[in-house]
């Protein structure tokens, strides 16, 4: 079977006990963190920065820590999460007036970097950036807020991924983010993506272990 992630989306998590809820999902399983970073100008929606991220590793947070930046401009806010103890950081290629230098920056810092695709954007822009890539993050869902519908022509755009990603012979993660739950992963899974964002389905669930052994369940079957 393949190597697959589960990263909880902290969006959903209960923001006065953070440290608990993330102690709480890594042992029920999750794989990484998934950490969402609005900045109400790139995305209409406002959440944490690199402080939280900080706070969290000191808390003792080991796991692989999976920054999703949707705010404009990326560079300042790349520099700081590297700091802040980031493993992934991904950003939206409209957000960056120089993709290829955000992502060399990113790898500078020694952190693993990627490119996340809005629902309607295509894949043009990873095409010439491959060689740069830790990860695609396709988008299932328009980004700023959790507990959305996935958007089903994700999959196609899911398969065109995989494909580039295999033809390309590198070691490059597929995620998604939007929508995912134990009801579609498996049809996710098929489509081609390896790592998994789940926000509303984790953390709105009364019992984190059973929903991703669910999960996981699915992605064995
Ligand atoms: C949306 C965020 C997602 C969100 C997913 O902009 O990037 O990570 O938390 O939430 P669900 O899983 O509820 O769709
Ligand atoms: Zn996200």
């Amino acid at each position: 079977m393949a190597d697959y992630k589960i990263a909880p989306s902290i969006l959903s998590a209960n923001f006065a006990r953070l440290g608990e809820e993330v102690d709480a999902v890594l042992a029920a399983g999750a794989d990484w963190v998934h950490f969402d970073v609005m900045d109400n100008h790139y995305v209409p929606n406002l959440t944490i920065g690199p402080m939280v991220c900080k706070a969290l590793r000191n808390h003792g947070v080991t796991a692989p820590i999976d920054v999703h930046l949707m705010v404009e401009p990326v560079d300042d806010m790349i520099r700081m999460f590297a700091d802040a103890g980031a493993t992934y950081i991904t950003f939206h290629p409209e957000a960056s007036r120089h993709i290829d230098r955000s992502l060399q920056l990113i790898e500078s810092l020694g952190c693993k970097a990627g490119l996340v695709l809005n629902p309607a954007t295509g894949l043009d822009s990873v095409k010439y950036v491959l060689d740069r890539l830790d990860m695609i993050l396709l988008m299932s869902v328009n980004p700023g807020f959790g507990g959305q519908s996935f958007i089903p022509a994700t999959l196609d755009k899911l398969r065109e991924a995989r494909a580039l990603i295999d033809a390309s012979g590198r070691d490059i993660r597929l995620e998604i983010d939007g929508g995912v739950s134990a009801k579609n992963i498996r049809e996710i899974a098929q489509a081609g993506a390896d790592a998994f964002v789940a926000g509303s389905a984790i953390f709105n669930a009364d019992d984190y272990t059973a929903v991703i052994a669910e999960m996981r369940k699915e992605l064995a079957a």
